[in-house]
């Protein structure tokens, strides 16, 4: 069915308000598809319908599920696996010598989606407990998306989802079967945590943050809107914290306030005030 330009304008203005995401082109072809689910769900035939309905504002929920179904939720596990290394190979060891006194690490993965790295991150410590023993490592997961943000929470997957990224010994090791599906074993549930967070307000435990991830999230953001998640990340950083980006994501030419780490490619660090006034956002 053909969409009209104003409603896709009108769902385009709303994904952006809420999220700052832009509605990318392919994603416009697919909107049909994308609500496809929900609009079923309350009994609306058509896009047109579904607007009207947002307008009137008398359902006050549904905006926030139209968004949600718009939202990008593609992720698995141990996406990229390269970042997994670099995590435990370069800033890990680094972070354990920094903390020795507290034992206490504090890792962010922001747009977390359905818990795919999180539990990624999770797996990761858990499969070296001699080297973790005595630590408390505390692992946040946050997404702005209340229905991701609820199913990371279950830990339960699909035969298809956990396939993705996981070896067989790895799956079995971790995730037993169940009649809703793969659930990540309690062990493994108990030692993360989920809730909503939209990446554009104040971060959770300001500068605290040993390590965040915010991977593949800030891709379809306007350079405004970025430039304002960038501040946020930061915020959320200890001073000698790290970032880590997606593959081909970058700070350079987006933000002012955090840099390439020299020692460690794919890692970035808050920028020094020097740095920061040396800096310019295209
Ligand atoms: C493509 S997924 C990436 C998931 C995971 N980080 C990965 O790399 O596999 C992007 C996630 O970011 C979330 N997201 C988009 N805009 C957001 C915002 N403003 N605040 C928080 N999460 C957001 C989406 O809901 C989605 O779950």
């Amino acid at each position: 069915m053909e969409i009209s330009d104003s409603s896709s304008r009108i769902l385009a203005g709303l994904l952006e308000a809420r999220t700052g995401q832009q509605l990318t082109m392919n994603r416009r072809w697919r909107l049909e598809t994308a609500l496809s689910s929900l609009m079923r769900e309350r009994g609306i035939t058509s896009i047109d319908e579904l607007i009207t309905i947002l307008v009137m504002g008398k359902e006050p929920n549904l905006s926030a599920k139209v968004v949600e179904a718009l939202l990008n939720n593609e992720t698995y596990f141990f996406r990229d696996r390269t970042p997994f290394d670099l995590l435990a190979k370069g800033a890990l060891p680094k972070l354990m010598e920094r903390r020795a006194s507290s034992r206490r690490l504090k890792i962010w993965s922001a747009g977390c989606s359905t818990g795919q790295e999180v539990y990624s991150l999770a797996m990761m410590f858990a499969e070296d407990p001699s080297k973790y023993s005595g630590w408390t490592i505390d692992i946040i997961g946050t997404d702005v998306s209340e229905a991701v943000v609820e199913r990371a929470r279950t830990g339960t997957y699909s035969q298809f989802e956990v396939q993705r990224g996981l070896g067989i010994t790895q799956m079995v090791r971790w995730f037993e079967e169940t009649p809703a599906g793969w659930r990540a074993v309690e062990a493994l549930r108990k030692s993360v945590r989920f809730q909503t967070h939209n990446l554009l307000e104040l971060p959770p435990h300001p500068g605290e943050f040993d390590i965040v991830l915010c991977r593949n999230v800030l891709l379809y953001l306007n350079q405004q809107t970025r430039e304002k998640a960038f501040d946020r990340l930061a915020s959320a950083m200890a001073p000698d914290g790290w970032l880590m980006l997606g593959a081909g994501e970058t700070v350079i030419g987006q933000t002012r306030k955090l840099v390439s780490d020299k020692d460690s490619r794919g890692l970035y660090v808050l920028a020094t005030n020097d740095e920061q006034a040396d800096r310019r956002v295209a």
